[in-house]
């Protein structure tokens, strides 16, 4: 891995992806809606695969991945990984009939040579990512921690990658009450676990956002949890089993005609 800019993104998740595996487990019932987008793939791409969530037990996965970090919490029986990254992906032209990107674009420094090297390598393709406008709507960005969304707003996440890509299909993921997989918006029913450092340090928003800023919202969280403010606020959220909050899984066959 040559380029310095790639070498510079391994070392982000060399940062912040330790102790991922702890709190980033695959949900299964992310895991389902991801196995049935993949369709009848026999070989699959796995891109920014990090410590191997999503990548399906039935098929002939290959991951690609950038951190040692992350390729070092892989489970002994994980999948072959290269380590790389998504711009310059090294496999032939159309070897492989689905490459997968779970919430990966966001973090590439040129999203639109990644997503023209996975319609290169690959047949179909299967990316997870989130509409920042919706996700600006989860009370934990829109009552405690604006900055995340003010983030967002630049990253590469649903438009970006739908602009891109020829588009099949885009199907909401409603995230769980009990999600395994603690990313942002996991907690949304379970919120004294934001106030785990260690749970914010295997979510990337938070590393984005001012320290100062955090520990600020985190203690004003931490004080409406303690008098039952929240809990009044938010009664209505204790009454769902899932929340859409922008979470979307494209589907695509390729590039958009004009890229
Ligand atoms: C939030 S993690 C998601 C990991 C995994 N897909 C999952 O769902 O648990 C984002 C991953 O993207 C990887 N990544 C960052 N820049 C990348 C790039 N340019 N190409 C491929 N992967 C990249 C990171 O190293 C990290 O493992």
């Amino acid at each position: 891995m040559s380029n310095p800019d790639a070498v510079t993104r391994a070392r982000r998740y060399d940062t912040i992806g330790r102790g991922y595996a702890r709190f980033r487990q695959p949900d299964p019932r992310i895991a389902a809606a991801i196995d049935e987008a993949l369709g009848d793939a026999a070989s699959i791409l796995g891109v920014g695969s990090g410590t191997g969530s999503y990548e399906p037990p039935h098929r002939r996965v290959v991951a690609l991945e950038p951190s040692r970090t992350m390729i070092d919490q892989r489970p002994d029986d994980a999948p072959p990984v290269v380590q790389g990254v998504a711009e310059h992906l090294p496999f032939r032209d159309a070897c492989i009939d689905a490459a997968l990107a779970v919430l990966t674009t966001h973090h590439w420094r040129d999203h639109l040579a990644g997503l023209r090297e996975l319609a290169r390598v690959s047949e179909r393709q299967v990316i997870l990512t989130w509409d920042p406008k919706m996700f600006a709507r989860f009370w934990l960005v829109a009552d405690y921690l604006p900055e995340i969304a003010a983030h967002e707003a630049r990253l590469a996440t649903l438009d970006a990658v739908t602009d891109a890509l020829e588009v099949i299909d885009v199907r909401p993921i409603p995230i769980p009450a009990d999600c395994a997989d603690g990313f942002c918006g996991a907690y949304w029913r379970r919120p004294a676990i934001y106030l785990d450092a260690d749970a914010r340090q295997a979510i990337s928003a938070f590393a984005r956002c001012d320290p100062t800023n955090v520990a600020r919202a985190m203690r004003r969280l931490d004080d409406d949890l303690a008098s039952g403010r929240w809990a009044r606020r938010y009664r209505r959220v204790a009454t769902i089993d899932a929340l859409d909050l922008g979470y979307r899984l494209v589907i695509s066959q390729g590039l958009a005609p004009r890229r």
